[in-house]
């Protein structure tokens, strides 16, 4: 796969164009009206979506299945990144269509980022389903529904200031009961050129803190022992309370959250690197139990590229960004998300990107070659200028270079001890737990029998790949 490289270890914002299926009984008590499926598709917000999704559903009666088969009602939660995540969800609907053709009644729903940029394109021209609802609008589910049920169809693509669903339980769905995620924000002000995410989710807004308080407390006495703070951008969270005036910003936040016990592990994702502060440094600093990992994306190593990207920073800002990392967090481990062959990219702007990622030695990356994505600010300013063959290359260089970095960051990590929360069992192995460090590794080592998931396990690295680490628990210990 020459797209992106994205080890199964980690769990970024984007987790690309893997489909997933959600399941867990109905819990509510209400008579149930039916069955909705659904399938995710994107970044980890989009995912988080779907439980909410799941949560308004099942408030009125919908029980999620795992068979498509018996579903009245399938949902697609969708993403419009690049073009390759809208042609898996296209095929998606035109299977779904099949099925409508054998199942009189059924429905057939798009939700989140292509519904937003497609709007009623979906439901006037293609005909391919019964129902379109933006992002935004998932509180209108259950009326969008009854009208399709009555033959209408069902559209809401309105995008809101203010909703956050702050009041909404997700329904925790296809979970190990071990790692959480939370939104803490909707929406991007950023406007990088290339990308459609200001488009499709609409103004950044930030939620509640003490509504993310309560859902985090909440996971911790259910189990759960980590929790990610999940947003386009958390560094430029800002809530101020309505009357009092009283303002929380994402360092604040951080600590809030990190307060609730030691032994909740803390993650966020995505940082942007015009916004992350000492101030948060310091705090992840400060804080065992805030895991010392950021995720960084660079997007370009080159101050030209970076300008026409919009990401309102440069080459010499960024270095002394991932200086400051080292400063204040030396411990910490620094991933990135890097595009390849952006408009007018020239040879020297992609050696640019490599010396970056040679100097900014990340853990990970994700990459990607650019894909033009329409509406978006370089879509009408530049042109789609590099060859797709030259973008192959550049990308096959940039995963090259990667693979190499981590293996070696990898490496250095064998004969070290770490704490490793275990989330469950290896996919290879069930005699084999796996589990993360702080740094987000994932560490793969035998079980002992006398723990499980949940539990914090010390450690020895004893052999790395480019992707994973592999281990023997030597004591317990407390985090
Ligand atoms: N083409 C290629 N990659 C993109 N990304 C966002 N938009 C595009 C695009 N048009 C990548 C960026 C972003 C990640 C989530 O997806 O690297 O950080
Ligand atoms: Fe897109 Fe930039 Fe916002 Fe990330 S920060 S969602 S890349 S506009």
């Amino acid at each position: 796969m020459l797209e992106s490289v994205a080890p199964e270890s980690r769990v970024p914002l984007d987790e690309h164009l893997q489909g997933s299926v959600f399941y867990q009984e109905n819990k509510t008590g209400q008579p149930v009206k039916g069955h909705f499926y659904i399938e995710s598709y994107g970044c980890q917000m989009n995912f988080n979506d779907s439980e909410i999704v799941a949560s308004v559903l099942a408030e009125t009666g919908y029980q999620p299945t795992r068979d498509v088969d018996i579903a009245d009602l399938i949902l697609i939660n969708t993403c419009s990144i690049r073009e390759k995540a809208e042609d898996t969800v296209r095929k998606r609907l035109q299977t779904f269509q099949r099925q409508k053709a054998t199942q009189p009644g059924l429905l057939v729903g798009v939700l989140g980022c292509m519904a937003e940029r497609l709007k009623s394109k979906f439901l006037e021209e293609e005909k391919l389903v019964d129902l379109v609802v933006g992002p935004d609008a998932y509180r209108d589910l259950p009326r969008l529904i009854e009208r399709a049920d009555d033959g209408e169809k069902g559209l809401n693509v309105f995008l809101s200031r203010e909703e956050t669903y702050a009041d909404i339980n997700p329904l925790r769905l296809d979970q190990n009961g071990v790692t959480s995620f939370i939104s803490i924000m909707r929406g991007c002000d950023n406007m990088c050129s290339f990308c459609v995410v200001p488009f499709t989710r609409g103004r950044e807004r930030s939620r509640d803190p003490y509504s993310i308080l309560a859902e985090a407390t909440d996971l911790f006495q259910k189990g759960y022992r980590e929790a990610t703070l999940l947003g386009q951008n958390v560094d430029s969270y800002s809530w101020s309370h309505p009357d009092t005036g009283e303002q929380v910003n994402f360092a604040q936040l951080l600590a809030m959250v990190a307060e609730i016990h030691p032994d909740l592990r803390v993650r966020f994702s995505t940082s942007h690197p015009k916004d992350i502060t000492n101030e948060v440094l310091e705090t992840i600093a400060r804080y065992e139990n805030i895991c010392k990992y950021i995720h960084l994306p660079v997007q370009s190593g080159s101050s030209r590229i970076l300008d026409l990207m919009n990401r309102t920073y440069d080459a010499p800002w960024y270095r002394e960004r991932i200086e400051a990392i080292r400063r204040i967090i030396p411990d910490c481990a620094v991933s990135s998300d890097i595009i390849a062959g952006f408009c007018t990219e020239t040879e020297e702007d992609h050696q640019d990107t490599l010396e970056m990622m040679a100097f900014a030695r990340y853990s990970m990356s994700y990459m990607f070659a650019y894909s033009e994505r329409p509406g978006t600010l370089a879509a009408r300013k530049y042109p789609d200028d590099i060859p797709e063959e030259v973008k192959k290359r550049r990308l096959g260089e940039i995963i090259q270079l990667q693979n190499q970095i981590s293996l070696a960051h990898n490496q250095a990590d064998i004969g070290k001890t770490f704490s490793v929360l275990i989330e469950g069992d290896s996919k290879r192995n069930d005699q084999e737990h796996k589990g993360r460090n702080t740094q987000n590794k994932m560490i793969v080592f035998p079980k002992t029998g006398s723990h499980g998931p949940g539990d914090y396990v010390r450690v020895k690295v004893t052999d790395a790949t480019s992707a994973t680490l592999r281990g023997e628990v030597v004591h317990d210990v407390e985090q």
